[in-house]
């Protein structure tokens, strides 16, 4: 066990940044949140202190701003980086590539450039199992070879985890965890934070919960004709709550070990879209309409982890299963229909 420590949470409003704030400041942490909200809102580091009995302290700035990082690190005694901050769509990322790269790639630089001038070497990436590309064997290990993306999003993540490759073989001193997360669903029990994404989803679980709760009509089901057991797509759900676990092991191990590590976060467990919707429609009592559409384009098959050296090297593996997370997922789009928005706090 690391004592308490100082750490920077970049992107720390989002989605999965805010749940692992909590969590770093339940486990006695001091937090420092930069996000420039391009894709969140201040409601929710209001709700995190409220969960966690103080906030974190929130710096509002861009990562690709090497200014502001200077004197975020001039101002607060950081001690490890957790880099969340970035872009996520695929589709969007097709249309601009260059927002992608720019926030994606060139905002790691400036932070680790930063980071590096400051003598701060512990940092902890979120990656993606999208660095896998369309693979026939799973499960997925840290091992199997990373593919060829199809998309600007997917491409950010691989460079990204080349780079930070290139900078942990150039200077000893740098313990980089590469976190390739499968895909992360689910909110906190409370209901007070969760995943709130802009405009329609893309992602399945906000678009069945938005389906069920009456704020959208019918899902489309992208596919029912691949080679899986019942023909839609499968992937390896993994509660939020779980990952940002994941995040505290890893942020231990980059304290203890140096260079870079890469680690799956997953259940090791595939889930398809249809026992998704079920699980969903038990969760919430009501049924989740959909029609059958053709497959999405960049679309694999299946995908699922092997979490086994997680386990093995920091001695987590996920806990809650699908029931769990459904039911948490319904809980956070019951509570807040609109999500952050016309949020009285
Ligand atoms: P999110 O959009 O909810 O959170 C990202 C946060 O970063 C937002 O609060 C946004 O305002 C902020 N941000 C974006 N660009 C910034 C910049 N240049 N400077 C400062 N802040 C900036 O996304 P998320 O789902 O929480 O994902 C977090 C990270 O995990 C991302 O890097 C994403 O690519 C990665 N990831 C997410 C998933 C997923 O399913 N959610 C899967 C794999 C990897
Ligand atoms: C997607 C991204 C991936 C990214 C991840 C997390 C694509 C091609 N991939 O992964 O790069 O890392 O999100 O942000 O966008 N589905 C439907 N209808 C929908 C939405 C999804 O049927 O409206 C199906 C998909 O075909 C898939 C499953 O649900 O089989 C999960 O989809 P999604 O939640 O978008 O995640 P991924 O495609 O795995």
């Amino acid at each position: 066990m690391v004592g308490k420590m100082s750490i920077l949470v970049t992107g720390g409003a989002g989605y999965l940044g805010s749940h692992t704030v909590l969590t770093l400041l339940q486990a006695g942490h001091s937090v420092v949140v930069l996000d420039n909200f391009s894709n969140s809102s201040a409601v929710v580091l209001s709700r995190i202190a409220q969960l966690a009995g103080r906030a974190p302290t929130f710096v509002r700035g861009d990562v690709r701003d090497g200014a502001c990082l200077r004197n975020l690190f001039l101002k607060y005694p950081i001690q490890a980086v957790m880099h969340f901050a970035g872009l996520k769509s695929v589709a969007e990322s097709a249309r601009q590539p260059l927002n992608y790269y720019l926030n994606n790639v060139s905002g790691t630089l400036q932070l680790c450039q930063a980071m590096a001038e400051f003598g701060i070497y512990r940092l902890v990436f979120s990656s993606s199992a999208t660095v896998y590309g369309d693979s026939n064997e799973m499960p997925l290990s840290e091992d199997s070879p990373t593919g060829v993306p199809t998309n600007p999003y997917g491409r950010s993540k691989l460079m990204v985890e080349e780079l930070l490759q290139d900078l942990a073989d150039a200077e000893g001193r740098w313990g980089i965890a590469v976190l390739r997360y499968f895909n992360p669903v689910g909110a906190h029990k409370s209901g007070f934070i969760g995943d709130d994404p802009n405009g329609t989803p893309n992602n399945l679980l906000p678009y069945i919960s938005q389906v069920a709760v009456g704020r959208l009509k019918a899902l489309q089901l992208f596919g029912n004709d691949y080679p899986t057991p019942d023909g839609t797509g499968v992937r390896d759900y993994i509660h939020v709550l779980d990952l940002a676990a994941g995040h505290l092991c890893a942020l231990e191990a980059v304290g203890r070990r140096s260079g870079l590590s890469t680690w799956n976060l997953g259940t090791g467990r595939g889930y398809s879209v249809l026992e998704v919707i079920s699980a969903f429609e038990r969760a919430c009592g009501r049924k989740v309409d959909f029609v059958i559409v053709p497959r999405r384009e960049g679309d694999v098959a299946q995908c699922w982890a092997d979490p086994g050296k997680a386990f093995r090297e920091l001695g987590w593996r996920a806990e809650r299963g699908l029931d769990e997370m459904m039911a948490d997922a319904w809980r956070w789009q019951l509570t807040n229909p609109d999500g952050y928005k016309e949020s009285g706090v």
